[in-house]
């Protein structure tokens, strides 16, 4: 039977999955019925869910947890975490735990600027292109005013918009540079329409325009940019060393080795990388329980690791005076409003259990997320090993791998409680109480 389709997409929902099973699996029914037993018996919410995609056959789930007890700025906040790796909500909770017995997190937005640029070809004199951009800036702002209307009675709009010049880095280059604020908007929307619109009314100025008869003026594409090293947030934590101190570790030999860890991810791209993305285990299960944009936020933030030509360390660490701070500055354009934020059920449901934060609010949640995750990734490293409780809370995934019955779990649980947990360990276990 040919795998190749055309009209997939007229097709209904029961049609697609029929061709699906037709044409890929050898269990029919079986792959059938595995999606089905996804749907939602309520039709609405199924519908709803239908037409945030194109071509949706089912539902995927991801577990929603919860991390109690952030203290931030001295507010409590019980932090919901979409996320599938065994041990990152165990982790965030702990490092909750850990800091709230030392003042709690600390916060602050440094920025909420927000970047979109159109990108165009111009063959002619830099010269005449500087004066007439000069000439048809307020005619830029003046035809995106039905866009901008309503942005700015709240207080946002556009900032600014710069001619640059790119020449040096490809032959006639050119683009508008330009700046926005979207408040509780993630802007995406937003900064586009304006940037179409600067792109139409500045195309048009150009071919108006007698000075240009020689050259020629290329639109090549209007987006924003998901590099917002001017939206920023930063998270910190500190305490005396010796307020370290815990459970038969030396306060001061742990920051002394933490601070050793954070410096390695500052020079060594391996172990950075490695490093961010344990952040971003915190910061990404967030960005998805509140329904905003994980692509656009891992983009924007490694490339920020990057801006000093190596990839660093998005926290830092220092130890002055006997004080431990541990801080973290990222870039992070989330919204509040708009997007899936209204629509999805469970995204409201985590906005009200986040007492609805604002755009702002929500950037330094999500930035303390991460730099939680951060601390207690490294906390492991350097003392027990990530392991020991990495396999713990992996035990579980392989107790369902062979459909361990919930005897079989308490047993096993117990079990491992005292023992280290490994793939073949439990294995062994499962096979010997079961023979
Ligand atoms: C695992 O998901 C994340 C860690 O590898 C992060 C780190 O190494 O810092 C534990």
């Amino acid at each position: 039977m040919t795998k190749k389709i055309s009209g997939f997409s007229k097709l209904s929902k029961k049609e697609k999955i029929h061709w699906l099973t037709e044409t890929y699996f050898s269990g029919k029914e079986a792959a059938s019925q595995l999606l089905k037993t996804y749907w939602n018996s309520d039709e609405k919410l199924q519908q709803l869910h239908d037409e945030f995609i194109e071509n949706t056959i089912t539902n995927y789930y991801l577990p929603l947890g919860v991390a109690p007890n952030f203290l931030i700025n001295d507010t409590y906040y019980t932090i919901p975490m979409a996320i599938e790796e065994s041990s990152v909500v165990a982790a965030a909770s702990k490092a909750a735990k850990f800091w709230e017995a030392r003042g709690g997190f600390k916060t602050t937005v440094l920025g909420t600027t927000k970047i979109g640029q159109v990108h165009f070809m111009y063959t002619g004199d830099v010269g005449v292109l500087e004066a007439f951009f000069n000439e048809i800036k307020p005619t830029l702002l003046e035809d995106a005013k039905p866009i901008t209307a309503n942005m700015e009675k709240r207080g946002g709009g556009i900032k600014s918009i710069t001619l640059i010049d790119k020449t040096a880095t490809l032959a006639n280059y050119y683009q508008l540079h330009c700046t926005f604020e979207t408040l509780d908007a993630m802007g995406a929307n937003f900064i586009n329409s304006c940037l179409e619109q600067f792109a139409q009314t500045f195309k048009n100025g150009f071919d108006a325009d007698i000075r240009f008869r020689e050259s020629e003026l290329s639109i090549i594409m209007s987006i924003l940019s998901n590099y917002v090293p001017d939206c920023i947030v930063r998270a910190e934590v500190s305490c005396p060393v010796t307020d370290l101190t815990e459970k038969g570790i030396d306060g001061e030999e742990f920051a002394a080795k933490f601070a050793q860890a954070i410096a390695i991810a500052e020079v060594e791209p391996y172990r950075a990388v490695t490093h961010n993305k344990g952040i971003m285990n915190g910061i990404d299960a967030v960005i998805l329980a509140t329904g905003n944009d994980f692509r656009a936020i891992e983009a924007g933030i490694h490339a920020y690791a990057s801006k000093d030509g190596i990839y660093k360390s998005l926290t830092h660490v220092s130890v002055i005076d006997g004080v431990f701070r541990f801080w973290m500055d990222i870039p992070l354009a989330v919204g509040t409003v708009g997007g899936l934020t209204k629509l999805h059920p469970l995204v409201k449901w985590c906005f009200e259990l986040l007492q609805h934060p604002n755009a702002k609010q929500l950037m330094q949640i999500i930035a303390v997320a991460g730099l939680a995750q951060n601390f207690a990734a490294v906390k492991s490293l350097t003392t027990t090993g990530i392991q020991q409780g990495h396999m713990k809370m992996h035990l579980m995934n392989i107790l369902n791998q062979f459909e361990a019955s919930i005897s079989e779990k308490e047993q096993a649980v117990t079990y491992f409680k005292t023992n280290p947990v490994s793939h073949s360990a439990v294995v062994s276990y499962i096979e010997k109480i079961r023979s």
